[in-house]
């Protein structure tokens, strides 16, 4: 499919849609027994299979051009450029709109592959790591004994590696990596996706890739192929769609170069899960912190506007009954014209309104609901919208409602708030309220919530 919409100041007139289907790639292992993603494995060649094609072809243009091309992940869509090429990852922030203060996270396939990042480009071993694992096929479990990849981590890669999990790394001087990937920082973030599709990406790219989520700046995260035409089209040439994304929220990020070690940015991957590991037990808490994040951010991301779509967010803290018709006509603020809201439930808010409830307000302000038929009008992956339209007192005369069932699980919660946010955008409501997630809940409720208190902020 091609999109043709160029943006202002860009210069691409086409964006393409390159179909991989994950199903179709093939890895193949070396013959010692050891099937581990980790270590040495390679992309079969297809050279009938279009899905192999469009993917070798994205490879292809990540290694020649600088204009950066999208892919998917488990957690979200990235925006990916060759992490070693100053001119491609600027490309990055070029199409994003992202401040240039805001470092990347580098995605690689193996850890062969980030051990070549942690030596200095001068093949040094950075100086506080002894290197006596030059030669990667003398490592007989997954790490040596000096390995030059932080002992910190080791537990860590061990448990949760490929998957969600982003580590802060020591940026050796001078470094293989493009100095506009650590946007000045002494260390940089590094993640291995398990998504087969992103693996595979990286892989016949043979370089690593810088990649933030493929969201315009300060947008929601994409977890479809069309989320990121929606927000890059004319920006970027090259879109691969290989579904949607199983997390839905981007990765957790930690620092275990601080004492002790911290979560910079929570989720799929728990402070539980992070505990259980050795040299974990300790770790801290690192996003919570309002004023430290505004005035010395340790992820310099958490510091800028994100998450947000278009229409204002009104985030209801949990335990907060739903409002009533008359609350939600009182946050579309004073107007003479009909109004369009929409709300995202989530736990325990009732699943769907009733002829009842409108009636309910009808004694008092004379509304009524118009249509009492409800109406399944799209459906994001097994995501429930529905419309209802309801009479109001003059001079406003309707307003629409645009009404977004997540389910009450938290993983399909997690997985469907970014699509919920811009589905709901789509729809052109003036106001989004969301019933919000008990932080004790665990980390995947915090996770959800630290995206929401973030979408519902004005702006920083
Ligand atoms: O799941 C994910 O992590 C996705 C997919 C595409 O992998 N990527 C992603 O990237 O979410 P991005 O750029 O949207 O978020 C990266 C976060 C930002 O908050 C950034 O400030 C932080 O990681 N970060 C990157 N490098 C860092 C560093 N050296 N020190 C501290 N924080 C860093
Ligand atoms: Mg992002």
């Amino acid at each position: 499919m091609t999109t043709t919409n160029v943006q202002p100041g860009s210069t691409i007139s086409a964006t393409e849609i390159l179909n991989v289907r994950p199903s179709s790639i093939i890895f193949d292992f070396p013959n010692n027994g050891k099937n581990d993603l980790r270590q040495t494995w390679s992309v079969r060649e297809s050279l009938d299979s279009k899905d192999y094609l469009n993917l070798a072809r994205a490879a292809e243009e990540l290694r020649s051009s600088d204009i950066p091309v999208a892919f998917p992940t488990e957690t979200v869509y990235g925006l990916a450029a060759d992490a070693t090429r100053s001119e491609a990852v600027k490309g990055i922030y070029r199409a994003k709109q992202r401040p240039s203060d805001n470092p990347l996270i580098v995605h690689v396939h193996s850890l062969p592959q980030l051990r070549q990042l942690l030596r200095s480009k001068d093949g040094q071993a950075i100086k506080y790591q002894e290197d006596s694992s030059s030669n990667d096929t003398h490592i007989q479990g997954l790490f040596s004994e000096h390995d030059v990849i932080p002992s910190i981590y080791h537990s860590l890669i061990e448990k949760f590696w490929p998957g969600p999990l982003t580590l802060i790394l020591p940026n050796p001087d001078p470094s293989i990596l493009a100095a506009e990937v650590t946007a000045g920082l002494k260390t940089f973030g590094a993640r291995m996706p398990s998504s087969k599709l992103a693996l595979a990406l990286i892989k016949l790219t043979d370089r690593p890739l810088a990649a933030p989520s493929a969201n315009a700046s300060t947008r929601p995260s994409p977890t479809t192929a069309e989320h990121v035409r929606n927000d890059l089209a004319g920006r970027i040439s090259t879109i691969i769609d290989g579904g949607s994304c199983d997390v839905g929220l981007e990765s957790t990020v930690v620092d275990g170069l601080s004492i002790p070690p911290l979560v910079l940015r929570p989720g799929a991957i728990t402070l539980n899960d992070l505990r259980s590991c050795p040299g974990w037990e300790n770790v801290g808490i690192g996003y919570k912190n309002q004023a430290q994040i505004e005035s010395q951010p340790k992820a310099p991301g958490m510091k800028y506007r994100h998450y947000s779509p278009s229409a204002s967010v009104i985030l209801y803290e949990s335990g907060s009954s739903m409002p009533t018709l008359e609350q939600m006509i009182g946050h579309l603020g004073s107007r003479n014209a009909p109004g369009s809201i929409g709300i995202i439930r989530t736990k325990s808010w009732p699943l769907k309104f009733s002829v009842t409830d409108f009636n309910d307000e009808l004694s008092n302000n004379q509304s009524k609901l118009l249509n009492d038929e409800l109406r399944k009008i799209t459906a994001i992956d097994s995501i429930l919208v529905q419309k209802y339209q309801a009479k109001v007192a003059q001079p406003i005369g309707h307003i629409e409602i645009w009404d977004v069932a997540l389910g009450t699980e938290l993983d399909q919660i997690a997985k469907g708030l970014f699509a919920a946010l811009r589905e709901l955008d789509l729809k052109k409501v003036d106001i989004i309220l969301v019933e919000g997630l008990d932080d004790q809940m665990g980390d995947v409720a915090a996770a959800v919530m630290n995206r929401l208190r973030k979408a519902a902020e004005k702006s920083i």
